[in-house]
């Protein structure tokens, strides 16, 4: 049997039974996909079943207001996925009468669809003969045919395209994607895979070169920003506290956060302290200032590792603008933030 044969063979065989599969709408497809990008299936799932719940079809997504989308994406990561998410469901409400484009090229012209996923799209709800590539494809190719290109390079991305367009069949695109995936995902995986049970460890080339652990060849590693965060958590006589949108672009962008002092390194008690009692709150006195963490939590985002640490600082009389527990809760935040509010607010 020849590779894409047996493949989707096996796949027939071991495939999850996932709730976004056996359908050809395009809707849960793109969610799908979208909440799949550089997320695992076990994370990734809640979230699809909590949005296709509250958002059964792209019209009540699309009338959800920015924050909703948010808060329900919490903790989900990558938020510029969320906001491309709703701009791109109300386009397709409001221009495209809800319906979603139908091939391929037209897919790719959605904000937030790149080529992964107008190709997951179009070959699972339209059967378009077009091949995804992702993490997963890179890997199991290039260790089934020696392939030794580095996918760190965007010209890697032509030749494997080229490669699972010849191995695709035109009769079933879908499955044959759905199957790459899902073996890439369960058997072929990135460390030590189970090559002893698996469907070709009779043809595989980097098997039979012993050469598994080196493949997919991918250089440059990320140079990692180190930053430095300080959120001044107010409390007044209220109990009420202050938050701000993160409007700049860049991380958590539109997502809420409490006053952020950045510094140039990890700092102490005096040097925040002090910049507390001279930049914030010049109309209230402050009563104490308490360091909640004194090791710095660290929050690995793919480019950049944060080092957070929130400060309690209780002011004397009311703040302006200050929102109660309640109300705090109803915003969306970043889980680091989520999870402080959780564990020192209640
Ligand atoms: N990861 C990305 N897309 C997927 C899909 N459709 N099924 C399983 N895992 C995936």
């Amino acid at each position: 049997m020849n590779f894409s044969n047996l493949l989707i063979k096996w796949y027939l065989q071991n495939k999850r039974n996932l709730p976004w599969r056996n359908t050809t709408n395009p809707y849960p497809i793109w969610l799908s996909e979208i909440m799949l990008q550089q997320t695992r299936v076990a994370q990734g799932t809640p979230y699809f079943l909590s949005f296709t719940t509250t958002f059964p079809t792209v019209f009540d997504l699309a009338a959800a207001s920015e924050e909703q989308v948010l808060k329900l994406w919490q903790g989900l990561g990558y938020y510029s996925r969320a906001r491309n998410l709703h701009e791109t469901a109300q386009h397709i409400a409001s221009d495209l009468n809800g319906i979603f484009p139908d091939n391929y090229s037209d897919l790719l012209k959605l904000k937030g669809v790149g080529e992964y996923t107008a190709a997951a799209i179009a070959s699972f709800a339209y059967n378009e003969v077009v091949p995804v590539v992702d993490g997963n494809v890179f890997r199991v190719l290039s260790r089934y045919f020696d392939i030794e290109t580095d996918i760190a390079q965007a010209s890697a991305k032509k030749k494997f395209t080229a490669l699972a367009f010849e191995l695709i069949p035109k009769d079933n695109p879908a499955l044959f994607n759905q199957a790459i995936m899902e073996f890439g995902a369960l058997q072929c995986v990135p460390k030590s895979p189970n090559c002893s049970i698996c469907i070709f460890n009779e043809s595989c080339a980097a098997l039979q070169k012993n050469k598994v652990g080196q493949l997919p060849v991918k250089s440059k590693k990320l140079k990692v920003r180190n930053r430095y965060f300080n959120y001044i958590v107010a409390s007044d006589e209220n109990d009420n506290t202050i938050i701000q949108k993160r409007t700049a672009k860049g991380i958590w962008h539109n997502l809420y956060e409490f006053p952020l002092l950045e510094t140039e390194k990890e700092e102490g008690f005096d040097f925040v302290s002090e910049q507390i009692q001279n930049e914030y709150f010049k109309e209230n006195s402050i009563s104490s200032i308490l360091e909640t963490n004194d090791k710095s939590i660290v929050h690995k985002l793919s480019h950049q590792h944060l080092h957070i640490k929130f400060w309690k600082v209780n002011i004397n009389g009311t703040i302006k603008e200050g929102i109660d527990q309640e109300t705090l809760q109803s915003f969306p935040f970043p889980i680091v933030i989520h999870n402080f509010i959780e564990k020192e607010l209640n």
